[in-house]
């Protein structure tokens, strides 16, 4: 397919790639020059990142949430969701952190915050049924979980959900950008995701997209006069005149939009994969991951994460049967110039769309060259 130009990163932090590098130097040449940055820009630059993240994910684009971060669109969730005390939000254990710091808080309020536990690790339709109760109001979870590489069957879990009246909330954050979805066709109530990982934006990065009647039941209220004064004006600079207007989902865009170096090269980065085609990206990855696990000496190394799909997603784990050693195997890759990421002590590749059938080889061909421990002399 030859999507990928070859890195040595199959790691968690994906590389910026050179269009929006190119982008953010434009843009920041124009800040050396302020008075090349034109009003229409202040509108413009936020409109064309939404437009671009809303086409990714099919929703509209009056409906995608500009924010810096997973957890800015979950805290306006667990700030917002009308709770009361008794009610109760499932989430699911050994999600990633971010998943479950926003919710804590709302303990405080008497919310019960319930961390299930299903069987094999892996949340099913029927595992959840099984766990609703009356007070059950959401549930929080992951698509693809950081820390064991499974993926949620967003469609089968949201028709529970929705049969039982419950708020399916879904973290997107380690799938978004590396696998197709489309939120028209989905019984999903809320996705969030960061930029940094799979959309391959700048860090302080990150969308929410809630859905519309969801929204208008949030009870948290917030106000940004630029989004406002624009949205009434047409213009931003009225003195005495504070109108608030009716401006739907970008009422909780993040303060200051006009984050002209990020959100300018997170378009750039999002474009490139609507123009790649997100289920041509989403092949390739998978291809490349089959290539790993097809290429992996199970003698030496045991596969951790799901070996097919569904479940299966861009993560990868993988731990040598003498699991002390992986911390050795991980920097014996690193310095080889390949970056993978050392994860509760497990080892995770992520090959994403710049990586190429080569780097999986040079990674597979590394493997096996572990240093064992010295033997002791007889
Ligand atoms: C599943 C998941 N969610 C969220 C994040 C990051 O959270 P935030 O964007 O809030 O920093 C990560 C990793 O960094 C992650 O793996």
């Amino acid at each position: 397919m030859g999507l990928g130009s070859g890195s040595g990163c199959i790691a968690r932090i994906r590389p910026l790639p050179r269009t929006a590098v190119e982008v953010v130097s434009e843009a920041v040449a124009e800040k050396q020059s302020p008075w090349r940055i034109r009003d229409e820009s202040f509108a413009a630059v936020p409109r064309r990142l939404k437009q671009a993240l809303g086409e990714l994910i099919g929703a509209a684009v009056e409906e995608v949430i500009l924010g810096n971060s997973t957890t800015y669109g979950l805290n306006l969730l667990a700030q917002g969701l009308p709770l009361e005390a008794g009610d109760e939000i499932l989430l699911v254990e050994g999600d990633f952190p971010a998943t479950v710091y926003p919710w804590l808080p709302l303990r405080e309020r008497g919310v019960r915050v319930r961390r299930l536990r299903p069987p094999g690790g892996a949340l099913t339709a029927e595992a959840l049924a099984a766990e609703l109760t009356p007070a059950t109001r959401a549930l929080c979870s992951s698509w693809a979980f950081s820390f064991s590489g499974v993926t949620i069957d967003l469609a089968t879990i949201g028709e529970v959900c929705r049969e039982h009246g419950v708020w399916f909330l879904v973290n997107g954050s380690q799938a978004v950008g590396a696998r197709p979805i489309d939120l028209g066709a989905l019984p999903v109530d809320a996705l969030v995701s960061c930029g940094f990982k799979w959309l391959c934006g700048p860090y302080a990065t990150g969308f929410a997209w809630i859905r519309p009647e969801l929204r208008e039941s949030l009870t948290y209220r917030q106000a940004y006069w630029l989004t406002h004064q624009l949205a009434t004006f047409g213009d931003f600079d009225r003195a005495g005149e504070y109108e608030l207007g009716h401006v739907g989902a970008a009422a909780y865009d993040v303060f200051c939009t006009a984050n002209f170096f990020n959100f300018s090269a997170w378009t750039a980065s999002v474009k490139l994969l609507i123009e790649a085609g997100i289920e041509r990206v989403s092949a390739h990855d998978q291809t490349l991951v089959q290539q790993l696990i097809d290429g992996l000496d199970e003698g030496t190394y045991e596969l951790l994460s799901p070996r097919h799909s569904p479940a299966r997603s861009t993560l990868v784990y993988v731990t040598h049967r003498q699991r002390d050693l992986n911390e050795s195997v991980h920097r014996q890759l690193e310095r080889a110039g390949i970056d993978i990421a050392l994860r509760d002590g497990n080892l995770r590749f992520s090959p994403h769309l710049y990586n190429t059938a080569e780097d999986i080889d040079r990674a597979l061909d590394l493997l096996p060259a572990i240093p064992r421990p010295a033997r002791r002399p007889r």
